[in-house]
């Protein structure tokens, strides 16, 4: 067989190849075998010399045109393959399978209650303070007329920093360091974290509260009762009954507890036949302490007590929150199980 027949015989033998070849790999090793630097080709034109010098022209030729034969038959081939590759893995590919939605978040009840506490308060024309959850002693007691003997001050309760700092134990000190700063008419609203030693079942060393207080000339136990039975009724239901308890408060005097009828049973005592959980058959939920602000408190703030009047009060949010929601177990808020905050989405 000449060199020429040779050469020729490559294209058949390389289609025959192609057509077996399932995959770009075994495409490669032919393209090896053929085309590559010791392959078949080379092979052939390797014997080039054997030949009388006016025959090699012709050879030359062939081999130019074989190999472009060959190359061509490669690239159809590859094409084929990669199409073929490329339809398989959208056959894989379902588009009509559902996405994966991304994960929204949503703001933490105790969050949400809190706004929604400050958006009533904004409707009756409060500002929103805030301060410093790092508090010294005068702020947090000495001003809010709790004299350095007051039970309230017990290291059972406060977390100190130095003997003079200490973690805010209530919202209260927003009451002095906003009066300090501004004349009256005053009303505000103080929202924030608040800090005690204190944990159990009932009770974290961190939870959230919020102070409100108003100081005008003739500001009386009335406007109290009117502010906060209109804003218990906007947050707990226009139904909600409000009563005023008698109490004690060092900044206040005289000072209430409230109590709102209780949102689980209606006030009923019972539900689905069941004694409340909620109130304990009462009828009646503890949710907030107020009163009309002490004298003393004014004296601090240099306030004049015989020009100016005005009330406080001060609630804590979980308390207001569990209450809304019927959330029986304040240790939810803290746990962060994706189960339960999402149904506050
Ligand atoms: N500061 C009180 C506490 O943490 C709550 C409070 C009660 C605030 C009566 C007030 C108030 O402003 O008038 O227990």
């Amino acid at each position: 067989m000449t060199l020429v027949n040779e050469l020729e015989s490559l294209v058949p033998d390389l289609a025959k190849g192609l057509d077996q070849a399932s995959s770009l790999e075994v495409l490669e090793e032919l393209r090896i075998d053929f085309l590559g630097r010791k392959g078949r080709l080379a092979q052939i034109m390797g014997r080039l010399p054997e030949l009388a010098p006016e025959e090699r022209p012709v050879v030359g030729k062939t081999a130019n045109a074989v190999k472009e034969s060959l190359n061509n038959l490669f690239d159809q081939r590859k094409a084929a393959l990669e199409d073929a590759r490329e339809a398989e893995k959208l056959s894989r590919f379902d588009p009509s399978m559902p996405g994966r939605m991304p994960k929204v978040g949503s703001l933490h009840p105790v969050t949400q209650v809190m706004d929604e506490i400050c958006q009533v308060f904004k409707g009756l024309g409060y500002d929103i303070v805030t301060g410093p959850e790092v508090e010294n002693d005068y702020h947090n007691f000495e001003a809010l007329n709790m004299p350095p003997e007051h039970p309230a001050r017990d290291m059972q309760d406060t977390l100190y920093v130095t003997e003079n700092i200490l973690l805010r134990t209530h919202t209260s000190p927003l009451q002095v360091r906003t009066m300090k700063e501004r004349k009256p008419p005053v009303a505000a609203i103080a929202p924030g974290k608040v800090y005690r030693r204190d944990s159990d079942l009932t009770h974290t060393p961190m939870f959230h509260q919020i102070e409100g207080f108003m100081v005008d000339r003739n500001v009386s136990m009335a406007d109290l009762r009117g502010t906060l039975t209109s804003f218990l009724q906007q947050v707990f239901g226009k139904n909600t009954k409000v009563r005023f308890r008698p109490s004690f408060f060092p900044f206040t005097e005289p000072s209430a507890e409230v109590d709102i009828s209780c949102c689980i049973c209606g006030g009923e005592g019972y539900k689905d036949g069941a004694p409340c959980r909620v109130c304990k058959t009462t009828g009646w939920v503890e949710i907030l302490g107020c009163g009309m602000i002490d004298p003393e408190v004014f004296k601090s703030v240099g306030y004049d007590p015989e020009e100016y009047s005005g009330f406080a009060f001060g609630l804590g949010v979980e308390r207001v929150t569990m209450l809304k929601y019927g959330i029986g177990d304040l240790r939810m808020f803290f746990e962060n199980d994706v189960r339960f905050l999402r149904q506050f989405a």
